[in-house]
């Protein structure tokens, strides 16, 4: 009785004719189920969870026709009134509780998530988008040559000779453009060039991901230029079938940049708007839910409870010139994405590994790793990284 909330019912003549049909109707109700019971003052209402929906059936059912009692009309008559002073009683609480670690409801309806779930978010069409994929179920091997291991080279080259289904989780950031501070490209690529090229990249990441994996791409968007980079990505994978499942809002503090570097002074002409976020947007690949030895999974719960709240305060990078990299991101933030989204054993990939942070973490953790860069500087120093952090 300890979990049942109670409500005392008074002014009411007790009738245990009328106690059998109210306690029938509540017999319909879910688990743990709902009663009326008779003590010296009256008619005490237990209840945990309760379908009001289902409660104000039984009240019109009850109170249009004397469906229960056919020689005495008065009693199901008496019983819709005592359902009624329990729908009024229980409406006026709404929710109550925490129990197991869940909030429990009272006053919960079709709209609420503790009953039926599944069938529920089925007919909300859950991530209708994503829903006719072709994606197979089947996962693939990953050649041992190419475990553990840094290829330099196009990603979009290197990325076809990963089986397709083999990877459980893809992080990366990818370059701004196809130019500029990194090496060997030229800086002439338009916008749309880049994202042709981007997409090419991300249709084979989303072809060597196992069903189930995850792609986490962090992106600054691309503010000064007013290009939403974070939602032209974001609509890439939808387009593709993936399922969205989550946003990441990494907090930088880095409070440094100029006030009217591209806009107005004190004047509605053209404030600029300052950013010292960047996103992760998180996709999965067929499904939200994957698999894994639960053995496997290296998460501590503290951990889990700080890091499922998505909005992640970590200090960007402070080594960048130690590294010689202009646009690392910093280890802690890899550690996350790794621990929370991949278990142990799992295969990391990232097809923009820079100086290989991704894939040094991936290796300190315990996952198996793929880094790809088109710099071979770059890749020489990520080697290095993961000889330093061999465990
Ligand atoms: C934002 S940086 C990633 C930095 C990395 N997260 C780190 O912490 O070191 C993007 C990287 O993409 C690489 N890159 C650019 N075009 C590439 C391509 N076509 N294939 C593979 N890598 C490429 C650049 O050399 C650069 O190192």
């Amino acid at each position: 009785m300890a979990d049942y909330k109670s409500i005392q019912l008074t002014n009411f003549e007790v009738d245990k004719k009328v106690l059998d049909i109210v306690n029938n109707c509540l017999s319909q109700q879910p688990d743990p189920r709902p009663f009326v019971e008779i003590n010296s003052i009256g008619y005490v209402f237990y209840f945990h969870t309760l379908d009001i929906k289902l409660l104000q059936r039984n009240i019109e059912m009850l109170t249009a026709h004397d469906l229960f009692s056919a020689n005495n009309p008065s009693s199901s008559r008496k019983a819709g009134e005592l359902l009624q002073k329990i729908y009024e009683e229980v409406s006026k609480i709404g929710s109550y509780g925490i129990r197991s670690g869940k909030r429990q409801y009272v006053n919960f309806d079709i709209e609420r998530k503790v009953r039926n779930r599944k069938a529920k978010e089925q007919n909300r069409s859950q991530y209708y988008y994503a829903q006719d994929n072709n994606f197979s179920k089947i996962s693939n091997q990953l050649p041992p040559e190419m475990t553990n291991q840094i290829f330099c080279g196009d990603s979009l080259e290197v990325l076809k000779k990963i089986p397709d289904n083999s990877i459980d989780l893809i992080f990366t950031s990818p370059p701004y453009n196809f130019g500029l501070e990194y090496e060997r490209q030229d800086d002439a690529h338009k916008w749309d060039l880049y994202f042709e090229k981007l997409f090419a990249i991300f249709d084979e990441c989303i072809r060597v991901l196992k069903f189930g994996g995850r792609i986490a791409v962090n992106i600054q968007p691309l503010f000064s230029d007013y290009i939403p980079s974070h939602h032209l990505i974001s609509n890439f994978f939808i387009s593709r079938r993936m399922i969205w499942k989550g946003e990441i809002l990494w907090e930088k503090n880095n409070y440094n940049c100029k006030y009217t570097a591209w806009g107005s002074w004190k004047s509605p002409s053209n404030p600029y708007l300052k950013y010292t976020w960047e996103f992760i947007e998180i996709f999965a690949k067929g499904t939200l839910k994957k698999s894994g030895d639960p053995k496997n999974a290296d998460i501590t719960s503290d951990e889990f409870k700080e890091w499922v709240v998505a909005k992640w305060s970590i200090a960007p990078e402070r080594k960048m010139k130690e590294f010689g990299h202009p646009a690392m991101f910093p280890e802690k933030l890899a550690e996350r994405v790794i621990k929370l989204f991949s278990f142990v054993g799992d295969i990391v990939l990232d097809p923009f590994n820079g100086v290989g942070t991704t894939t040094a973490v991936a290796q300190k953790l315990g996952r198996k790793f793929i880094g790809i860069d088109i710099s071979q500087e770059y890749c020489d120093i990520a080697q290095k990284r993961l000889k330093n952090t061999l465990l």
